[in-house]
Parts: C-alpha cells; structure tokens; sequence
C-alpha cells in the first residue's frame, strides 16, 4: 500500500540511528530514568527501526504500540524485531521480547494516522513518538496531534525529519533545478493536508508550547560518505524517479545529474528531531 519499501527502511536505518540529535536523545532518556516502566506509541513504525534506537534508552519494562497504515510493513517490523532480539514469543497477537535487560510488550495497530489518529494513540501512554514521519504531515495536523499528546500529559519525540536542504558534492549544474523540483515534489499531500515544510520547526513549536510543553529542537543530519555508497545511490535514484515524474525537467539532463550522482557522490541531507515535555 505505501510508498516505503521495507528494503528502503532498512537501508536507512544504520544512517538514521548514528544522525539522532544525542542532545535530544539523552534528555529523553533522563525524563523518564526515575521509572520502572513506560508505555509508547510509535506513530508510522515501517519495520521499527525507531524502537530499536530508542528501546536501550527507555526504564526496564516497556510496553509498546507500533502504528502503521501499512500491513506488510507491520509484519516485516514483527519479524525485523524477533531477529533484533535476544527472546522473542507471541502471545495473543502481541510480541514479548527482551533485549539486553529490557523487557518489551509490542503491539502492531494497522491505522491510518491521517484519519484515525484518536484510535491509533490509544487510551493511555507515557510517550508518544515518531521518525521520518513529519515531514508528510500538514501544519493543521501537528495541531491535533499535539491535542491527542496533551490530552493524555504524554512526552512527544520526532526524530528525523526531512527538512528539504541538502548538500551534494561533487557540486552538478542542474543540482539547483533538480532539487527545486525534488522539493515540489515532496510538498504534495500525502494524505495529511499540504506538508509543512519550512513551517514544521514553528508549527511544532507552537501547537506544544500553547499546551504549556517545553520544546527543544536539534539538527540531525545524515551524512553519507563512501561507506554509505549503496545509500547514496538510492536516495539518488529515488530523487531523479520523483523528478522525472513531474515532468518538468529534461530526461537528458535527468539522466546526467543520476549518471554522476551514481559514480561517488557524498551528501548531507538535514533533518530535525524535536523533544516536546509537558512543563511540570
Ligand atoms: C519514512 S517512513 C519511516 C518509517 C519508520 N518510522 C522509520 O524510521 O524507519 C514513514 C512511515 O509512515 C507510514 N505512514 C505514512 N502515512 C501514513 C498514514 N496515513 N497512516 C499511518 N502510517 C503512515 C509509512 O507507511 C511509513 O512506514
């Protein structure tokens, strides 16, 4: 059903987990160090990559919903967390697994957040997260999003998200023409209204600080060198893919940017990560 391939995720994951702002990582992390347990929603999980970067971080017990509107991507996360574990047993539908002194109860609810976001959060939790996933969301949206995180005094942690600016080197004649219109491109509506764009950081900002949460913000950007060649080379034919189909560019130049971005190009691609805690 997505647009996000399991093999995409997982070819993301190593960069997405080394570019976390630690910052931000680490004042998450001494939130909720006083508890013994915790439960967390995990908005748009793909194959979970967010809960295996954020589990070791997290008290002892903790009790997991993933959320997805993808069904192969609920099961690819099922299997991708059974392998990363050191136990893992169903029971009920749901995954109990431990990994290194951590106890964990996952449950996958396949929802659509656009519509649904009420029944997606569920009842209760303690912290409410996401990575790669506000880049798709419109400025009205983050707005009930932090209405549904306030409503249940739950933290909000959004990692990793796609602030459209990147450096590429080395540096290519059409770079400005592709990446005005990549940019175009990643503005459509995914379903969740007109992306925010350069109003995330702002629109985030505000929806929490007007529910009196405090919120801090940090860069984490990926940069990719020669060892993350095979990366690169997606996230390039990925660009050139949307870029073609807006129609917009010139296939022969399309092509030339591609054929030159495929023979050792590096870059740096920004994202942000926010920490949004309810002022005590
Ligand atoms: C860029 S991927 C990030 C996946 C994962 N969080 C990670 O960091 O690897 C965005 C995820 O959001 C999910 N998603 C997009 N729109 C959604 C919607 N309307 N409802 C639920 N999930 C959605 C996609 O299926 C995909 O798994």
């Amino acid at each position: 059903m997505g647009e996000f391939s399991a093999d995409w995720l997982a070819l993301r994951e190593a960069a997405d987990h080394r570019s976390r702002s630690p910052e931000l990582a680490g004042e998450v992390a001494r939130s909720f160090a006083n508890q013994e347990r915790i439960s967390i929603v995990d908005l748009g999980c793909g194959t979970g990559s967010n809960l295996r970067a954020l589990a070791p971080l997290l008290p002892r017990e903790q009790t997991w919903r993933l959320v997805d509107h993808d069904e192969a991507l609920l099961s690819a996360a099922r299997d991708a967390i059974s392998r990363w574990a050191d136990d893992a047993e169903e029971r009920s539908g749901d995954l109990f697994v431990t990994r290194a002194g951590r106890r964990l109860r996952i449950s996958f609810v396949c929802a659509n957040l656009a519509r649904d976001l009420g029944t997606a959060l569920g009842t209760a939790c303690d912290l409410v997260t996401a990575a790669a996933l506000l880049d798709l969301v419109s400025v009205e949206w983050i707005g009930l999003l932090a209405e549904e995180v306030a409503r249940r005094k739950a933290a909000f942690y959004a990692v990793l998200n796609y602030t459209r600016e990147e450096r590429w080197s080395p540096l290519h004649p059409a770079d400005a023409d592709l990446f005005r219109t990549f940019h175009e491109h990643h503005a459509r509506d995914k379903g969740f209204g007109s992306p925010a764009g350069s109003d995330l950081a702002a629109a985030v900002r505000r929806a929490f600080t007007d529910r009196h949460y405090r919120v801090r913000t940090a860069d984490s950007p990926w940069h990719l060198g020669a060892e993350d060649a095979v990366l690169v080379q997606a996230l390039a034919t990925g660009i050139a893919d949307a870029v073609r189909e807006t129609g917009s560019v010139d296939a022969a130049v399309i092509s030339d940017w591609l054929r030159h971005r495929l023979s050792g190009a590096t870059c740096t691609v920004n994202h942000c990560d926010f920490f949004a805690a309810p002022s005590a």
